[in-house]
């Protein structure tokens, strides 16, 4: 996908390089119902950021997450991810937009009847990839995370952190440009979260651009990436190596 403007001519000798942006809501407001989830939410990220985003039970960050894989529309204002519009992406396309961002879950959302290899591999199959390039990309994707030794394995026979990290290598196996997160240690311990936390960085350092919704505050406090403070569905704060503590109160 090309990016937004990277390059904007002021005048004859001004010229501004602009940072190459990931994700901008604009004047976004969701309504489920009477409740307003997101209330005229502006915000943007760029292409290679690492970003948190915090705030109490019923905030909106899932909400925010979920209008960028496009499982909800805004009810008003505009969502990009790159110069694409995803609010008003035809259905069509949405293939597309999946191969571009990877999405990562709570409760891993893993195929049970499926071996590690065959979980990673299953977006591949969906799109027709060749069999040998499939196996090379889904082997690639499990050295990412580690996991090269636990191929054939069923979800049933992995620990909850490496449950994830299937789930990881999964989101990352086409190669996105954007990856999103929703609680990814949720339902981890803390030395594991850590890990997964890790993880998510080291994908980020190989230039995906990485977007964690998460209550995992010893986390964000340790990490010291940009964080995003959202309160009744307001941003409440923007913080470039923020904390948890301070920012999501
Ligand atoms: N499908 C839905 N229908 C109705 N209300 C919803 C729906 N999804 C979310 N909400 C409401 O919208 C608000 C924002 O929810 P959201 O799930 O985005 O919060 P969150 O910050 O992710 O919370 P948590 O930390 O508990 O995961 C909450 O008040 C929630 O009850
Ligand atoms: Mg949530």
């Amino acid at each position: 996908m090309p990016l937004i403007k990277p390059i904007q001519v002021l005048s004859d000798n001004i010229i501004v390089i602009e940072k190459l942006i990931m994700i901008q809501f604009l004047n976004v407001t969701k309504m489920y119902g009477e409740l307003k989830a997101l209330d005229n939410l502006t915000f943007q990220i760029n292409l290679g950021e690492m970003v948190f985003i915090v705030g109490p039970s019923g905030a909106g960050k899932s909400t925010v997450l979920r209008l960028l894989y496009r499982e909800e529309k805004p009810t008003s204002g505009q969502v990009f991810v790159s110069n694409v519009d995803v609010s008003r992406l035809p259905n069509s396309q949405m293939p597309l937009l999946r191969r571009r961002m990877g999405v990562v879950f709570q409760d891993f959302k893993l195929l049970q009847n499926k071996t590690s290899f065959e979980n990673i591999a299953y977006p591949l199959f969906a799109i027709g990839m060749d069999q040998n390039e499939i196996k090379k990309r889904v082997h690639g994707a499990l050295k990412v995370v580690g996991l090269t030794n636990k191929a054939n394995d069923f979800p049933k026979n992995l620990s909850g952190g490496e449950q994830q990290r299937v789930g990881i290598a999964r989101a990352i196996v086409q190669g996105p440009a954007l990856l999103v997160a929703d609680e990814p240690t949720g339902n981890l311990d803390p030395a594991t979260s850590m890990e997964i936390f890790q993880l998510l960085e080291r994908i980020n350092q190989r230039g995906t651009t990485v977007l964690v919704a998460t209550h995992n505050q010893p986390v964000v406090d340790q990490m010291r990436k940009r964080v995003l403070a959202l309160n009744s569905g307001r941003m409440v704060s923007d913080v470039k190596t923020g904390t948890y503590i301070s920012q999501a109160n």
